[in-house]
């Protein structure tokens, strides 16, 4: 969710200001979701690399991330939205984890559109979480080298039993990964829009579902 920072200082606002704006966007990309029949929804709302900004500003986007849990809950468990969050969560100030597992907890048994919030995410750090927990497996004689397949591994990553995305959808014009997802990735298509996070609507979300339908997808093959 990218630009929150760039959209505030155009308008000569501090930059929590835009990570408030920002979390407006999530509604609109929520609504999108719905209208559209998008089942899977995940959001890098917060990397491992952004504990290293000014404690002000990662203070308050915890502060928003908790209040958003607080705000959204009850709609969530009325339009059928399952939370869940990807990332080392235990980094995470102990109300806002309290609240999140809260959140995640009661939308348990929701399955209409799955939301994944990636907080003190990073995907090499999820990638070396999954092989640390086969090198347990193996160390303690459970799995031997030939056991170790593309299916083991993805069912060692925090996204356990979430389909690989179709459309990774980048804001405010960058052109890179940024650690997000790495092993999952793999084949996803890439829309790059140079909107900022909070200037993203639903109707950025439909070019972006157009522009999706438009690619020919062969996974390699011809
Ligand atoms: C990146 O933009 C954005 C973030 C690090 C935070 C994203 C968080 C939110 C949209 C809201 C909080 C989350 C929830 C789930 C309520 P940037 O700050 O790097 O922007 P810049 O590149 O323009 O500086």
């Amino acid at each position: 969710m990218d630009g929150n920072g760039r959209w505030a200082q155009q308008k000569g606002l501090p930059r929590l200001a835009g990570h408030e704006q920002g979390s407006k966007s999530i509604r609109q990309c929520v609504e999108a979701c719905m209208e559209t029949g998008v089942e899977f929804l995940t959001l890098y709302a917060f990397s491992s690399e952004n504990w290293k900004r000014p404690p002000l500003e990662v203070n308050g986007l915890m502060l928003l991330l908790e209040r958003f849990l607080n705000e959204k809950k009850e709609e969530m468990l009325r339009e059928g939205v399952r939370l869940r969050a990807i990332g080392r969560l235990d980094d995470l100030p102990p109300p806002c984890r309290k609240k999140l597992s809260e959140v995640v907890e009661a939308t348990a048994s929701n399955s209409r559109l799955h939301v994944i919030l990636a907080l003190s995410y990073s995907g090499r750090t999820e990638i070396l979480d999954a092989v640390k927990s086969i090198v347990r497996d193996a160390a303690g004689g459970g799995l031997a080298p030939d056991d170790v397949t593309p299916e083991l591994i993805s069912s060692r990553l925090y996204t356990e039993g979430i389909p690989d995305p179709d459309l990774l959808i980048r804001t405010s014009g960058e052109m890179r990964i940024s650690n997000f997802l790495l092993w999952q990735l793999s084949y996803t298509e890439i829309h790059v829009t140079k909107k900022l996070w909070p200037d993203f609507a639903k109707a950025d979300f439909f070019e972006a579902l157009e522009d999706y339908k438009s690619r020919s997808r062969r996974f390699g093959g011809v």
